[in-house]
């Protein structure tokens, strides 16, 4: 029998995002977070280099350009009205953060640091050494402890519940005992973070399993823009771990076998700090043309120029990343980097309060929002510029909170439907009944090969054909998989078999919206389709779940104050 839990709102994921709208909620009304995992190992923890906003702190600087490199780094795809709230939001955000506590780093007079980060044209990223995420996540942590915020941890939800059209709870298992429970809640917040372990190669945590798309789309709600996956261009080779911009920030430069600075090739002006689809294509080419180190499948990051002190003082994190991990004492020899998948700039589409979004017209879902990296609120288009997702989640988690707010004092909430449970109960019976099958792992490994080899940062019809026919019948063997523990209690192997049907579920959308875009646009670049095509193209993707092949819809792109033009760097 599950446990039925009422609240006003109910917030999947406890990142920034679903932390800052939690802080924004939890003297009005009743709020219950579910989370995967304690809330501040959420992967927002793992976010290196810094938060966007234009302060002006070491040179001028201005909202509006930061909207306009935001615009361009988006290849024209982001959504303008959406942009320009991001932008002007940036300042106060970062000076709520900082009066919460958040120990920015510092420049000699006392103000908060920035440094330089890909396409954006001043220094901007405010940072905490190569810790920024950690920080601020544990600072907003701190608040909504304080703010008496109900935490459920190791919670994983299985499926939303809807009463005609209308949001009305979860469904969720308790990891630590095995128990199914019921949130029954007149609002609902999508903030599950991203999926990059549906490649290969990923910085992302393993929670990043791409959840709340899931979640969402086998709820009939479109996901928008799932084409583009963001490729970071300095993964720690062999693994694929983060080596921050910040990196590039403080003065690295990325070398090829012949010791050449070869972005000065890709792009004249902005170098090592274009933005990350430029880079990641320039390390890929170089290594295509034969100039990989030792002949191998990555290039060097040489930042020993600057200084063991500074070393150790701005990129404590990357120091001990690069001893730890591949033993290379950076202070001293060049990092091996390779492009690692990092960051899904699709998502649940939303509006500029954080609503989800229902189709091409825009109707909302009542009482369903989105927000993060979880969502498509479309402020990053075609290609996220660097440190600008710290401060999306900020910006529009409170602006989420705040409408949930209003949206609470008129909804009612609408009656569970009957017998909500029974579908997750009867996929766990069967995953946990199986003796004899396929392992998880062997899916799994062949998803993210498929997807890493085929649907990655350069791409073709028939290989991206290939990545969704595959993942297809990865999805059909999903009935086949068995479990060595039967245990209820703490039962990862169970929880990482729902994480793989999430991630077969939306890495077959990811696959299916890159054949639809015949064109190439900021991470999507095609060899067949090598231009952008604005004439056809300068619209979202929304993709529908249906019983047969996802059905397409187009969504028109906001543009307010820059007409599209040619991206140089
Ligand atoms: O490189 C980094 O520190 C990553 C930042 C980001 O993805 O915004």
């Amino acid at each position: 029998m599950a446990k039925l839990h009422t609240y006003d709102v109910l917030i999947i994921g406890a990142g920034l995002a679903g932390t800052r709208a939690a802080i924004e909620l939890a003297d009005t009304c009743s709020v219950a977070v579910l989370t995967k995992v304690f809330p501040t190992r959420s992967h927002s923890t793992t976010a290196q280099g810094g938060i966007a906003a234009a302060l002006g702190n070491m040179e001028p600087d201005s909202p509006e350009e930061h909207m306009f490199d935001t615009v361009k780094g988006s290849d024209y795809l982001g959504d303008q009205n959406q942009i320009e709230i991001l932008c002007n939001n940036a300042i106060p955000t970062v000076y709520e953060l900082e009066h919460i506590g958040v120990p920015f780093s510092r420049t000699p007079e006392g103000r908060i640091a920035q440094r330089p980060f890909g396409g954006h044209s001043h220094p901007r990223a405010c940072y905490a050494a190569d810790r920024t995420g950690h920080v601020i996540l544990h600072s907003l942590f701190e608040q909504s402890v304080r703010a008496k915020v109900n935490y459920y941890s190791e919670f994983f939800v299985t499926e939303l519940l809807l009463n005609g059209g209308t949001v009305c709870g979860a469904v969720a298992a308790d990891m630590k005992t095995g128990e199914l429970h019921i949130f029954h809640c007149t609002a609902i917040m999508i903030a599950t973070g991203g999926g990059g372990r549906i490649y290969r190669i990923t910085s992302n945590a393993h929670v990043g399993t791409g959840d709340g798309y899931a979640m969402a789309f086998n709820a009939g709600i479109p996901l928008q823009d799932m084409e583009f996956a963001q490729f970071h261009p300095t993964g720690l080779y062999p693994l694929g771990i983060l080596i921050t911009e910040g990196v590039r920030g403080e003065g690295g430069i990325l070398i090829n076998s012949e010791g050449e600075p070869f972005m000065e090739r890709y792009a004249p002006d902005m170098k090592d700090l274009a933005p990350r689809d430029i880079i990641s294509r320039a390390i890929y080419d170089e290594i295509a043309a034969g100039r990989g180190i030792n002949g191998k499948e990555y290039v060097y990051l040489r930042i020993h120029h600057i200084g063991r002190e500074a070393i150790l003082k701005k990129l404590p994190e990357i120091y001990k990343f690069c001893m730890t991990y591949v033993g290379v004492d950076c202070t001293k020899d060049p990092i091996p980097v390779m492009p690692t998948g990092h960051y899904m700039m699709g998502g649940v589409p939303t509006d500029t309060m954080g609503r989800v979004i229902a189709d091409e017209n825009n109707t909302p879902v009542p009482g369903l929002y989105a927000a993060g990296e979880a969502a498509c609120e479309s402020v990053h288009g075609a290609n996220r510029l660097g440190c600008n997702s710290l401060v999306d989640t900020v910006v529009f988690g409170r602006r989420t909170g705040k409408d949930m707010r209003e949206y609470l004092a008129e909804a009612q909430r609408p009656a569970l439907p009957a017998g909500p449970e029974k579908k997750t109960e009867a996929l766990i019976k069967k995953l946990l009944s199986k003796t004899d099958g396929i392992r998880i792992s062997e899916l799994r490994e062949k998803m993210q090969g498929t997807m890493m080899e085929n649907c990655g940062a350069y791409r073709e019809e028939k290989r991206m054909q290939k990545a969704y026919d595959e993942v297809r019948e990865l999805a059909a063997d999903y009935d086949k998989i068995a479990l060595d523990d039967k245990t209820q209690q703490f039962n990862t192997e169970l929880q990482e078999a729902l994480e793989l049907k999430n991630m077969l579920d939306f890495a077959a959308a990811v696959a299916y919206s890159a054949m639809q875009r015949k064109e190439s646009r900021g991470a999507h670049s095609r060899v067949d389709f090598t231009e952008r095509d604005d004439a056809n193209f300068l619209k979202h993707t929304l993709l529908f779940k249906t019983d047969k092949e996802p059905h397409t819809a187009w969504r028109d792109v906001v543009i307010t104050r820059y007409q599209p033009k040619e991206r140089k760097y």
